[in-house]
């Protein structure tokens, strides 16, 4: 495995990528609303990150994908693909987000909740969140990447939901997807020592259902195999000397 540790000078870049990764979910989460297709989204998170950030849309003809945002509606765990969809009341999306600003990525997303969904779909979003920063909070350096993904299950588990296993958080810097893979599950004391300088991504999957999922004839969008709610958040963090930083995160926005 060869993880990238990253220098003051990556760092700084990445914390530029994260900014405009972070300003783009501020600006589309107004947008979303009843009747609003995920083309529609993903037309403007598009023209706001090349014309507004001076950014790159990193996902657009990454290995073929054909747009610039991934939206993943309800029982979608990930990687949906904006189209006519229209959102209704109740859906629940997860808009995804990554950049590259200066050579370097930033990736980020968050759900939305449009309308008023139903109490399980809320609380699913609320764990899941939990979910990610718990694992969040256990980032510093010395502590190892079973800690992270244990952190998540055992909260995810303790309420009844699942963790997706087919997917996972990855380094990220000069490239999209970096070593480590960071597993969602896990046990404590295992796997590779955090340092400072690792950067990479927490972005848990949970299901109100089973883990297992199945991808489309699209080959992109991965759905609930039981069609089950699915609920998603990411950031990006850097392992500090002391501990972390979250590259993605609105300044005065607590975690
Ligand atoms: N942003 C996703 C992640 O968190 C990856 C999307 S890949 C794409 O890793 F091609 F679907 F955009
Ligand atoms: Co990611
Ligand atoms: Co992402």
């Amino acid at each position: 495995m060869n993880i990238p540790l990253k220098t003051p000078r990556e760092v700084e870049k990445m914390r530029a990528a994260g900014e405009a990764a972070w300003r783009v979910l501020e600006m589309i989460g107004p947008k979303v609303h009843p009747g609003v297709t995920t083309g529609e989204l993903d037309d403007c998170c598009h023209r706001f990150i090349t014309e507004q950030l001076n950014a790159v849309p990193a996902p657009l003809h990454y290995k073929g994908y054909p747009r610039s945002i991934c939206t993943s509606v309800n029982h979608v765990v990930c990687h949906g693909i904006p189209g006519q969809r229209k959102l209704k009341n109740g859906d629940i999306v997860n808009i995804d987000i990554t950049v590259i600003k200066d050579d370097y990525h930033g990736d980020t997303s968050r759900m939305f909740a449009v309308g008023r969904p139903p109490v399980l779909a809320e609380r699913l979003m609320r764990v899941s969140y939990e979910c990610m920063t718990r694992g969040i909070g256990a980032v510093a350096p010395g502590a190892r990447l079973g800690d992270i993904g244990h952190r998540i299950q055992s909260h995810a588990e303790r309420n009844d939901f699942s963790v997706v296993r087919d997917y996972c958080g990855h380094g990220i810097g000069r490239e999209f997807h970096e070593d480590p893979q960071v597993l969602h599950y896990g046990r404590p004391d295992t796997g590779i020592v955090l340092e400072p300088g690792m950067v990479f991504t927490i972005e848990p999957m949970i299901n109100a259902g089973g883990c297992e999922t199945r991808l489309l004839p699209d080959s992109w969008t991965v759905v609930t195999r039981d069609h089950s709610l699915s609920s998603q958040w990411e950031h990006t963090v850097l392992v500090t000397e002391d501990g972390r930083e979250v590259l993605t995160l609105p300044p005065g926005e607590a975690l």
